[in-house]
């Protein structure tokens, strides 16, 4: 399968088909992403947040970035896939930013890197699009300076600060972004920044005129409480479905409903009679040696556990009695 690529982003740009994005940190998410046919997926330090249950994203490690960043290219074979800069990584200097970029394209094989900031960053930016190296830059309310900035809160309201912004956008469409994220501006600011770039500008809280939209997963579907922000839309009530179904599923074990016959595994009669014989007292002594039985073994286990026809080797032959 064709992966997406920076390339293809721009051509959806230039055709005015808007960008979707969404944020992953793992296998299975990352799969049912890429089967939504969502071009794009960002494996963002909000997993501090939203995964790990850090209070920001400042805690987040490179390697952190790494685990989940492999864990989400094994699930997405599609989408184009982008890595945060963690928090440290590349704030020290251009050097520093191509270690961690080169780290994580080489051990994830992820095709593009972000990191936050605007003029201050369009060096490094330069820097690493020289060495090849995609990156998307992230600007507006950027959560690695939540303490500068004093919480989150909209950027870019004031004519200075808008104005600032604006200069920030075009440093990294100079230095070479392949796009740029626009993080909680309001939306006259996000369209006036989207009209004055070559590159896709991907919103989130910058209104519908940017050239995509990126939201992070677990506010999509609910499963982030602690906090939603006023531009995430839940699309599903994850949170409250899993409560919902953890309820069913303690009911059903304090119920002795679950597991039923069907969900467990059987044995052999003949094996069992064998195990009350060889632990019967004195059967040791009496030097009784066990013959394997013939769907014994791990291949015969794995295959029970795992296979179709799960149980075909094997008769049930000592089932429990269904229950209620
Ligand atoms: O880390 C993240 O999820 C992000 C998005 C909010 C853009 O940077």
């Amino acid at each position: 399968m064709k992966r997406v690529t920076t390339i293809d982003l721009q051509r959806m740009r230039d055709r005015g088909e808007p960008i979707a994005m969404v944020t992953a940190y793992d296998y299975p998410t990352a799969k049912l992403v890429d089967e939504a046919e969502i071009p794009a997926i960002l494996v963002g330090d909000s997993l501090g947040m939203v995964v790990l249950g850090y209070e920001s994203t400042l805690p987040v490690t490179l390697d952190d970035m790494i685990h989940h960043a492999k864990a989400v290219m094994r699930g997405a074979q599609r989408a184009h896939v982008v890595v945060d800069l963690p928090f440290g990584s590349y704030q020290t200097g251009w050097q520093d930013a191509m270690r961690a970029a080169t780290r994580v394209l080489r051990e994830t094989g992820a095709g593009a890197v972000k990191l936050e900031g605007g003029v201050r960053v369009a060096e490094t930016v330069r820097r690493l699009v020289e060495a090849g190296i995609p990156v998307m830059g992230h600007i507006g309310l950027t959560p690695q300076s939540v303490h500068q900035l004093g919480g989150f809160h909209v950027q870019g309201k004031t004519p200075r600060d808008a104005v600032r912004l604006i200069g920030d956008a075009k440093a990294l469409d100079e230095a070479g972004a392949y796009a740029i994220v626009l993080e909680t501006i309001p939306t006259a600011l996000a369209h006036m920044i989207t009209k004055r770039l070559g590159v896709p500008t991907i919103g989130i809280g910058a209104g519908p005129f940017c050239s995509g939209q990126v939201q992070v997963v677990h506010d999509l579907l609910g499963l982030y409480e602690d906090f939603q922000p006023r531009h995430a839309r839940r699309f599903l009530e994850g949170g409250r479905l899993v409560r919902e179904a953890l309820g069913t599923y303690i009911g059903a074990v304090t119920a002795g409903e679950f597991p039923t016959a069907d969900e467990s595994f059987y044995m052999d009669e003949r094996a069992l009679a064998l195990i009350e014989r060889m632990t019967e007292q004195g059967s040791e002594q009496a030097g009784e040696t066990p013959q394997p039985l013939a769907a014994e073994g791990p291949e015969a286990e794995r295959a029970e556990l795992y296979g179709p026809g799960a149980e075909s080797g094997t008769p049930p032959t000592s089932r429990p009695p269904e229950r209620g």
